[in-house]
């Protein structure tokens, strides 16, 4: 075997990918699927988890689609026990699915932060957890959550967003150190904006563009990140490559957070 595909090769791997039929959770899964996994997309919109499974298949991958909202944590556990019961294992799991609300801190309604906090931090923490303890009983196992360069730093009008990815981040590193005796790897990515549906419901909801300028206005080039941008450091950390590191957020940010 060639020593690109030992390193970064996951053939024969079988990985899960929440939001995996829109945006950058189906650029993911193309990624994924490219690099050898049998890809489970794990979503809510099965039309659009159907388009993604088709151009996997068409392009010589393999995928499924596997109906599952990640909020709900009894359908989550019998998601993570049905998985195994079909493919033996679990390798890999992306937790991409998330939501932004845009609102000022004074007008924020509870519906909305309950829901962001819901989907964004509490279904990468539950998902996570199923998913884990089918790869504890492996012995091995790789997690990587979408965090977000607002795990860091704060713009206007995101407050729950900013809360549940500063979250994300804790919660990897949290899984990590309880999870490392048991050859479970949890780390996390933390992208710029990117060019996504997320991108321009967020800004057709608010009907404002004041988060987007306040971004766009403080990146170091003037480039939106394109979903595909940020497929290698996912498979980086799915694959063995990353067999020592664990905890870890990855900036995908063109730099941003060098500020
Ligand atoms: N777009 C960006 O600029 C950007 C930047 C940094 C981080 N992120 C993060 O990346 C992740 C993906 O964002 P995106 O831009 O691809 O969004 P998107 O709206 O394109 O995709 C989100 C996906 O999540 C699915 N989903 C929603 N609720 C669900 C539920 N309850 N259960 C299962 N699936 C559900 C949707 O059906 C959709 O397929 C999010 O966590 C987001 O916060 C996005």
């Amino acid at each position: 075997m060639d020593l690109l595909r030992q390193l970064f090769g996951l053939d024969g791997r079988i990985a899960v990918v929440t939001g995996g039929a829109s945006g950058l959770g189906a650029s993911f899964s193309k990624g994924l699927a490219g690099a050898g996994a049998t890809v489970v997309i794990a979503d809510i919109n099965e039309e659009l988890a159907g388009g993604v499974v088709g151009e996997i298949e068409d392009a010589g991958g393999k995928a499924e689609f596997r109906p599952v909202d990640v909020t709900n944590v009894p359908a989550v556990n019998a998601f993570a026990d049905a998985l195994v019961e079909a493919h033996g294992r679990v390798d890999v799991l992306v937790n991409s699915a998330g939501a932004a609300h845009r609102s000022p801190i004074e007008d924020f309604t509870e519906e909305a932060y309950d829901r962001i906090l819901a989907l964004n931090l509490k279904g990468t923490y539950f998902m996570s957890q199923a998913i884990g303890r089918k790869m504890i009983t492996q012995g091995k196992g790789s997690i990587v959550n979408i965090a977000s360069i607002g795990g860091f730093i704060a713009y206007p009008h995101s407050s729950a967003y900013l809360a549940s990815k500063g979250g994300v981040v804790q919660t990897t590193r949290s899984f990590a150190l309880e999870w490392i005796g048991h050859g479970v790897r949890v780390n996390a990515i933390a992208p710029g904006l990117c060019e996504t549906p997320l991108l321009k419901k967020a800004l057709a909801e608010s009907g404002s563009s004041s988060t987007t300028d306040f971004i766009q206005h403080r990146m170091l080039r003037d480039q939106l990140i394109q979903p595909d941008e940020l497929i290698g450091a996912v498979i980086f950390l799915a694959s063995d490559g990353a067999a020592k590191v664990t905890g870890h957020t990855l900036a995908v940010d063109d730099g941003y957070l060098t500020q």
